[in-house]
């Protein structure tokens, strides 16, 4: 894994966006793996801030890692809202090019199933944008998740909850549940960029590059990973022994 030290949470936006421009000049239809949460929004705004130079999203296609259970996609706070405020508004991406887990299904095993099938009809995600919870879950799977999961149903823990209780009146409003990609889905993008910044993040990325690979730190998986980057601001790059100095280093 290459882990790129930048100097603050923007130069983190701005790095990991550059691999995807450079991504898309490859793949003009790229699918583009895209995380929720504050971390990748600098990144998201690094990528409409090219759209109005002129780089062209309409052929991308967006798959998102999760969805709560019980919000509705027109709720402001479901992920299906983020997806399209903070990414496929700002860009440009078609509606038709947005695959959100389906977080009211009925049925959501089935869900989940057809969340996979329509994935595996796209050719998979070319390049995935990633977080990192502060306890090392990437997408909703947290500590104890499988490394080989696929997507499915699962609760969210106490930490998570915790963690996005600011989105919520109380936090009780907190779903409990979610559908998440599971670990071993996310793990067959082709390339990933997982950026990070702040203080908070620090002992999870740690834990995620220089810790054994478990299932007590979701993250690990991207030990294995052919592809896979870490952009981090020196806040979250904080606890890496042998931090590196430089702007860029590579941890294995
Ligand atoms: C959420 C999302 C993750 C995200 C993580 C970190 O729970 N499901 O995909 O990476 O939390 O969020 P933030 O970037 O706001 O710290």
């Amino acid at each position: 894994m290459d882990v790129v030290v930048v100097a603050d949470a923007e130069a983190v936006g701005r790095r990991a966006a550059a691999m995807v421009l450079d991504g898309l000049r490859g793949d003009p239809s790229l699918v583009l793996g895209v995380a929720t949460g504050s971390s990748p929004v600098s990144t998201y705004r690094a990528l409409a801030e090219a759209r109005r130079r002129g780089t062209d999203f309409s052929q991308v296609r967006c798959v998102a890692l999760d969805e709560y259970v019980g919000i509705p996609e027109a709720d402001p706070r479901s992920y299906h809202a983020f997806v399209r405020r903070e990414i496929a508004e700002p860009l440009g991406v078609r509606a038709d090019h947005l695959l959100v887990p389906d977080g009211n299904a009925p049925d959501p095993e089935a869900a989940c199933a057809s969340f996979e099938v329509a994935l595996h009809d796209w050719g998979g995600v070319g390049i995935q944008l990633l977080g990192i919870g502060r306890n090392g879950h990437v997408g909703f799977n947290e500590p104890g998740s499988a490394l080989d999961s696929r997507t499915r149903r699962s609760a969210l823990s106490e930490t998570t909850r915790a963690d996005n209780a600011r989105f919520f009146p109380r936090p009780e409003d907190v779903p409990a549940y979610c559908l998440t990609q599971g670990v071993g889905t996310i793990a067959e993008a082709r390339s990933i960029v997982l950026v990070a910044s702040g203080p908070h993040k620090a002992a999870a990325v740690a834990a995620a590059v220089q810790g054994p690979v478990t299932e007590a730190c979701p993250a690990s998986f991207l030990q294995r990973h052919p592809d896979a980057t870490m952009v981090l601001d020196p806040e979250a790059a904080a606890e890496l022994a042998g931090q590196p100095t430089s702007e860029s280093s590579r941890a294995r």
